[in-house]
C-alpha cells in the first residue's frame, strides 16, 4: 500500500486501530492513553467555524478574466493592460439571509464576489445581482440583518420584523422593488447579472481619476423562477444554485459573463442631478452607456469546499493601482467591515489561505499572530525606517488628491432626496405581466405583516407610481379607499 493511503495522527505516527477504542480488557473502560480517539474527537468538535454573518451559504469556482476591449485611457490597473490579457480569479456567490445550509432557491438577493489575483495585488470585487442596495448609511446594515433574519424570540424569519424595517426607509424601496420582481429569485447562478453596485474610481497613467461602476452580464441568459416553482424546487433540492455550478463546470459548460463598466469624468459629479455616490440609485445609461471590457469565465471546481469556499475571504478594501474607492459611505463602511469579519471567522494571517493569497510576489510586513505557517519573514528587520532600505513604500504608485469638503455632522441623507423616482421608472419599465408578478411576489411576502405595515408600504409605493401603489394594495386585498 502507498504511504498516501496509511493512517497516522497529525504528528504523524502510524494509527493502530481506527475502529475500536482502547479498554482495560473486552468489557472495560476506556482509557485516557489511547491518544489517536483524544485526537480525532478534539478535531472534530472544532471542525466548524463561524458562518459569515450574511451570505453565508454559497457556492465557488476558479476562472479567468481575459480583456477583449482596450479600457487604458481610463485606468492604469494591469489587469486592463492590454486586449487578450488574462488574470487567474475565484468567483462565489451567495444567497443573503440564509444560514449555511439554507435553501437556495429563495427570494433574497445574491452575491457576486470576485478575486482577480492580479499581477499587482488581489483585486476583491465584492458585488451582488443587483446594481442598487437597500441602504445607502452603513450604520444600518447589522440593522437590516437584524430584521430579514431570524426573530429573536421566534426563531423564526419574521415578515413583521423584516417589512417594518424596510418600509421605514424610503431609501430601500428601489432593491425592494427588484427584490420582489420576477428577478427576485434567479434560476442559478449562472442565469443572473452582476454588478460591483458602489461607485468605484479609475485613475489612469495620467494620474487622472474617474467615477467608474462595474456590470457582469451573464453570457447564458437572465433566468429566474416564480415563487411556485421555487416552492416546488426546494422540495426536491436545497443546493439547487450549487448543483448547477458545480455540475456545469464538471460538464465542460463553463459559465461566462461580459464585463462592462459605466465611466463618469471626476469633476461631473458635481454636476449630475443625482448623487452619483449613492448605493440606493443607479446612474443614467443614456449618460453613460456601457462599455465592453472583457470576459469572465469560470472553468474550475474547488478540490475542497472548506478549504476554497468556505476559507476564502473577499474584502472591498483589496484594490489594485488604478482602481480606488469613493465618497460612497457604504462603500466607506465596507472597508472596515471585511477584514475585521475575517480575522474573527478565519484568523489575523487569512491572507495566507492559499485562495486568498496573492499570485504575484508580495511582501507585507505583518508578523506574528496566530497559524502563522509561511515562515514569518525569518530574520528580516521588522521596523521600518532602517539602514537596509528594507520595507521600501512605494509612493509612485499615489493616487491624485481627491478634493473633499464639508463640516463634520451626521448629515441626514433622507433630507431633500428623492428615493421615488429611479423605482418608479423602474416599475414603468415593467411589462403588465411583469407588474402583476411585483404586485403578487409583494403580497405573499408581505402578507403576513401586519396591515399598518402593507398600508405604510402602498404609501411608499404610491409615491413612485400611483399604478404601483394600487397594484399591491389590491393584490393585499386592501380597498382603494384604505390607501392614502
Ligand atoms: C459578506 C458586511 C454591504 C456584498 C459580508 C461580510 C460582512 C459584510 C461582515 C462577511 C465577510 C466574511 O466573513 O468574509 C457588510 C457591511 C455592509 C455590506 C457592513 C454595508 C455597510 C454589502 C453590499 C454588497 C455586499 C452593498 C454588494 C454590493 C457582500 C458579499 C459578501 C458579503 C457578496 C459575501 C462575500 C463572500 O462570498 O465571501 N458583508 N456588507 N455587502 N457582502 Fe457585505
Amino acid at each position: 500500500m502507498s504511504d498516501s493511503k496509511k493512517l497516522t495522527t497529525a504528528a504523524g505516527a502510524p494509527v493502530v486501530d481506527n475502529q475500536n477504542v482502547m479498554t482495560a480488557g473486552p468489557r472495560g473502560p476506556q482509557l485516557l492513553q489511547d491518544v489517536w480517539f483524544l485526537e480525532k474527537l478534539s478535531h472534530f468538535n472544532r471542525e466548524v467555524i463561524p458562518e459569515r454573518r450574511m451570505h453565508a451559504k454559497g457556492s465557488g469556482a476558479y476562472g479567468t478574466f481575459t480583456v477583449t476591449h482596450d479600457i487604458t485611457r481610463f485606468t492604469c490597473a494591469r489587469i486592463f493592460s492590454e486586449v487578450g490579457k488574462k488574470t487567474e480569479l475565484f468567483a462565489r456567490f451567495t444567497t443573503v439571509a440564509g444560514e449555511r445550509g439554507a435553501a437556495d432557491a429563495e427570494r433574497d438577493i445574491r452575491g457576486f464576489a470576485v478575486k482577480f489575483y492580479t499581477d499587482e495585488g488581489n483585486w476583491d470585487l465584492v458585488g451582488n445581482n443587483t446594481p442598487v442596495f437597500f441602504l445607502r448609511d452603513p450604520l444600518k446594515f447589522p440593522d437590516l440583518n437584524h430584521a430579514v433574519k431570524r426573530d429573536p424570540r421566534t426563531n423564526m424569519r419574521s415578515a413583521k420584523n423584516n417589512w417594518d424595517f424596510w418600509t421605514s426607509l424610503p431609501e430601500a424601496l428601489h432593491q425592494i422593488t427588484i427584490t420582489m420582481s420576477e428577478r427576485g429569485i434567479p434560476a442559478s447562478y449562472r442565469h443572473m447579472n452582476g454588478y460591483g453596485s458602489h461607485t468605484f474610481s479609475f485613475i489612469n497613467a495620467q494620474k487622472e481619476r474617474f467615477w467608474v461602476k462595474f456590470h457582469f452580464k451573464t453570457q447564458q441568459g437572465i433566468q429566474c423562477l416564480t415563487d411556485a416553482e421555487a416552492e416546488t424546487l426546494i422540495g426536491k433540492d436545497r443546493e439547487s444554485h450549487q448543483r448547477d455550478l458545480y455540475e456545469s463546470i464538471e460538464r465542460g459548460e463553463w459559465p461566462r459573463w461580459t464585463l462592462f463598466v459605466q465611466v463618469m469624468p471626476e469633476a461631473d459629479a458635481n454636476q449630475v442631478a443625482y448623487n452619483p455616490f449613492d448605493l440606493t440609485k443607479v446612474w443614467s445609461h443614456r449618460d453613460y452607456p456601457l462599455i465592453e471590457v472583457g470576459v469572465m469565465e469560470l472553468n474550475r471546481n474547488p478540490e475542497n469546499f472548506h478549504a476554497e469556499v468556505e476559507q476564502s475571504a473577499f474584502n472591498p478594501a483589496n484594490v489594485v493601482p488604478g482602481i480606488g474607492f469613493s465618497p460612497d459611505k457604504m462603500l466607506q463602511g465596507r472597508l472596515f467591515a471585511y477584514g475585521d469579519a475575517q480575522r474573527y471567522r478565519l484568523g489575523v494571517n487569512h491572507h495566507q489561505i492559499p485562495v486568498n493569497a496573492p499570485r504575484c510576489p508580495f511582501h507585507s510586513y505583518h508578523r506574528d499572530g496566530q497559524m502563522r505557517v509561511d515562515g514569518n519573514h525569518g530574520g528580516i528587520l521588522g521596523y521600518e525606517p532602517n539602514d537596509q532600505g528594507q520595507w521600501a513604500q512605494q509612493p509612485a504608485y499615489a493616487e491624485p488628491p481627491l478634493a473633499i469638503q464639508g463640516a463634520a455632522g451626521h448629515w441626514d441623507h433622507r433630507v431633500d432626496d428623492d428615493y421615488y423616482s429611479q423605482p418608479g421608472a423602474l416599475f414603468r419599465l415593467m411589462s403588465p405581466s411583469q407588474q402583476q408578478a411585483l404586485f403578487d411576489n409583494t403580497a405573499r411576502s408581505l402578507g403576513g405583516a401586519p396591515k399598518a405595515i402593507q398600508l405604510r408600504h402602498i404609501a411608499n409605493c404610491l409615491k413612485a407610481d400611483p399604478a404601483y401603489g394600487k397594484g399591491v394594495a389590491k393584490a393585499l386585498g386592501i380597498a382603494e379607499g384604505e390607501i392614502a
